[in-house]
């Protein structure tokens, strides 16, 4: 139905609109006495092989819904219906912010791809965690954290430090994001000593805590190998619970789309099928560099079980999904974790 039908609608509009558009029929939808059941009844896979403990979490399957979907926790428990092992919310930022004016979010179709430069655009972390504490249902959620735009770099650690403090009693692992590439100079937080600072912050408040949770960084597909090899270090020294990789990438080599329209689009991060083999390579580095001692969350590009296999083949623990679930819908969940069942029971 959604490909079908929702699907060709949906992008005649504006991509952010469409977004938006999604968002206000799911909620609408929702009110509809018993949906949530029949939502739940027709995606979600339950099965033993599918479910894993990691960090101490128990996830009923491995298939996430990544970062930048539900910015702002307006949505988590009825996108679980949809069949999510987990859902991240964020990037959250200490105060609210409008983001990069639009239009931001662009489609390349003949690539299955996105480019975005939202820029954080969220309501501020003190709005989210209202609608957390009303809302937290069973659903594992992850809370994605960043610093506002305006704040310079050498004051990040704070803008990181209050948001931590606020989600603490909602969210259930935490994701330092120092990858996107539309905060200005964000990214140069992923160097050696104010990453090694930062997240030794983290992780100060973190062990203060009554039951420390998960901390894990995410990182950008663009780093080198000696940049990497300074993450492993980094992750090592400063012991965080694990790695989410990747975020979207500047690189706009290999793409379908005419170079006119990916002008057209202009600066911000790639996602989707064009990211999956980079991903992969970055994943299966640090899984072989960490010598299976760190979990790493597998994302970019996964649209079908294959993808979703090849992140589990080089070493990830569990994948997220957000370009993807644009061009297939919401059946996409299902379809992946069925294969996946599939993979286990072939598997020796
Ligand atoms: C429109 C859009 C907004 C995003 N916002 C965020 C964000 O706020 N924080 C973040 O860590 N990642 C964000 N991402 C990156 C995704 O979480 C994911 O890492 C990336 O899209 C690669 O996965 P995919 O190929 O399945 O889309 C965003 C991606 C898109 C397309």
């Amino acid at each position: 139905v959604y490909k079908k039908l929702a699907k060709p609608l949906l992008f005649l509009l504006d991509a952010e609109v469409a977004h938006h558009l999604i968002f206000s029929c799911i909620r609408v939808f929702m009110l509809i006495p018993g949906l949530s059941w029949v939502l739940r009844k027709t995606y979600q896979v339950n099965h033993p092989d599918l479910a894993r403990n990691v960090f101490g979490i128990d996830f009923p399957n491995p298939v996430g819904l990544a970062a930048g979907f539900d910015k702002d926790a307006k949505l988590f428990n009825e996108l679980s219906y949809f069949g999510f092992g987990f859902i991240e919310i964020g990037t959250l930022t200490p105060k609210g912010q409008e983001g990069n004016p639009k239009p931001r979010l662009f489609r390349l179709p003949e690539d299955h791809a996105l480019i975005n430069r939202m820029g954080f655009n969220n309501g501020g972390v003190e709005a989210a965690i209202e609608r957390l504490r009303r809302g937290k249902g069973k659903v594992v959620i992850g809370g994605n954290i960043g610093k506002n735009k305006i704040t310079p770099n050498e004051k990040a650690i704070s803008d990181y430090e209050i948001c931590f403090q606020a989600l603490y009693p909602y969210v259930d692992y935490f994701v330092v994001n120092v990858s996107s590439p539309n905060t200005p100079n964000l990214r140069a937080l992923q160097d050696k000593a104010p990453l090694t600072a930062l997240l030794s912050r983290v992780q100060q408040l973190n062990q203060e805590t009554v039951a420390p949770k998960p901390v894990l960084l995410k990182i950008a597909p663009d780093l080198n190998e000696t940049q990497l090899n300074d993450i492993v270090e980094i992750v090592k020294t400063t012991k965080i619970a694990g790695v989410i990789a990747t975020n979207t990438t500047i690189n706009r080599n290999g793409l379908r789309t005419s170079e006119v329209e990916v002008e057209r689009a202009g600066n911000g991060g790639l996602s989707g099928a064009p990211l999956a083999k980079r991903a992969t390579e970055v994943i299966r580095y640090l899984v072989q560099r960490f010598e299976g001692g760190v979990p790493v969350i597998g994302v970019g590009g996964i649209q079908t079980a294959d993808d979703a296999w090849e992140k589990l083949e080089a070493g990830a623990v569990l994948v997220q999904v957000y370009s993807g679930f644009i061009y297939e819908g919401p059946a996409m969940i299902k379809r992946i974790n069925k294969g996946l069942i599939k993979k286990y029971t072939r598997k020796p």
